[in-house]
């Protein structure tokens, strides 16, 4: 298969061109290497990619339309994926240009070359950020009382209303995927979990934010992984826009994950309190659906996920 992977050089994006790769589909990766985070380790993802010949990539921005178009009349793509967007949850009162550029403008232009190059299937990054406030626990796509209370989880509430409100009128099947706290190897570098890592490491000082009172429902790469190439493989979905969550539905504490970080390196953080209004207490996927529809069923517990990581953050730094 031919598939259009935004953000390539990104996490996700790296680790679900790489499986797809592995597997013989052509792969076309774009990504604008923003500097949100250090560009090389972009840089040095993208390098590993480009060593499979099935890979091609161009430097691309989502919100140049021209050179989109560009690259869905180079490559005719069946699938499109788009995992590129202005990630992060913190910095979302800060950066808010560069959410709404990137995050709303660039999909809609990535679903308008989609509608004229005939893709049949748009499979984009949503996130357990869309709940927030959300009473229901855990969290299900059944909700229907969504207030995010960053503007990232905004965009990417919005993200779901503009695929749902397209695909009434339009043949392409569409399917957002609710992430929760993705983790892993080549991971991003503003997470909490590679903070602890680093700062731990580095003997160097910690903040933790709302005094640690915090859970994470922490999803390894793998896992995700598995969940996207389900959404690709299959072909009869029920609805015209499906939304799926994608999380490992155990969450783990915020200062129960710091002590498997201060166990590996055995030594203490030096540790800073501040608040964050932007962070919500607790994320937590109820997988049921995804379970029926993908079989996605998660399989790397924390202490195993944390420790790949953690050797591969020792290998590298
Ligand atoms: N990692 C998580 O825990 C998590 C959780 C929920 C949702 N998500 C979503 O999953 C997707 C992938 O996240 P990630 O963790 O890999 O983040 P990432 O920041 O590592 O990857 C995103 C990539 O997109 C690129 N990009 C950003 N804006 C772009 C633009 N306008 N044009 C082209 N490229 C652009 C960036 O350079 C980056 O390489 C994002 O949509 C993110 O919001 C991630």
């Amino acid at each position: 298969m031919k598939l259009l992977v935004t953000g390539s050089s990104g996490f996700i994006g790296f680790h679900l061109s790489r499986k797809l790769l592995s597997q013989s589909h052509q792969v076309f990766g774009i990504d604008n290497h923003n500097d949100y985070y250090d560009i090389n380790l972009k840089l040095d993802r993208k390098k590993e990619l480009i060593k499979y010949e099935n890979f091609y990539f161009k430097k691309c921005d989502l919100i140049n339309k021209n050179d989109l178009e560009k690259v869905f009349n180079e490559f005719q793509p069946e699938i499109v994926i788009n995992l590129a967007a202005q990630a992060g949850v913190r910095s979302s009162s800060l950066l808010s240009n560069y959410y709404l550029d990137s995050n709303i403008i660039g999909f809609l232009n990535l679903i308008e070359l989609s509608k004229k190059n005939n893709i049949k299937k748009l499979i984009y990054a949503s996130s357990s950020s869309v709940y927030a406030s959300s009473k229901q626990i855990p969290f299900s796509e059944k909700e229907e009382n969504l207030e995010p209370i960053s503007l990232y989880g905004k965009t990417k509430l919005a993200n779901e209303r503009i695929a749902e409100l397209i695909s009434k009128t339009e043949e392409i099947q569409f399917i957002g995927l609710r992430f929760f706290t993705v983790y892993g190897s080549h991971g991003r570098p503003d997470m909490a979990y590679y903070k602890f890592a680093e700062k731990i490491k580095k003997n160097q000082p910690l903040t933790i934010y709302n005094s640690g009172n915090m859970k994470r429902d922490m999803t390894h790469i793998e896992d995700i992984n598995d969940g996207i190439t389900a959404c690709i493989d299959k072909s009869n979905f029920s609805s015209k826009h499906e939304i799926f969550n994608l999380g490992n539905s155990h969450p783990i504490g915020t200062m129960e994950l710091l002590e498997l970080v201060e166990l590996h390196y055995g030594k203490k953080a030096n540790i800073t309190f501040e608040n964050s209004s932007n962070e919500v207490k607790l994320t937590f996927a109820d997988i049921t659906k995804s379970f029926n529809a993908l079989k996605f069923n998660p399989k790397i517990k924390i202490n195993q996920g944390m420790r790949e990581f953690l050797n591969w953050y020792d290998e590298t730094f």
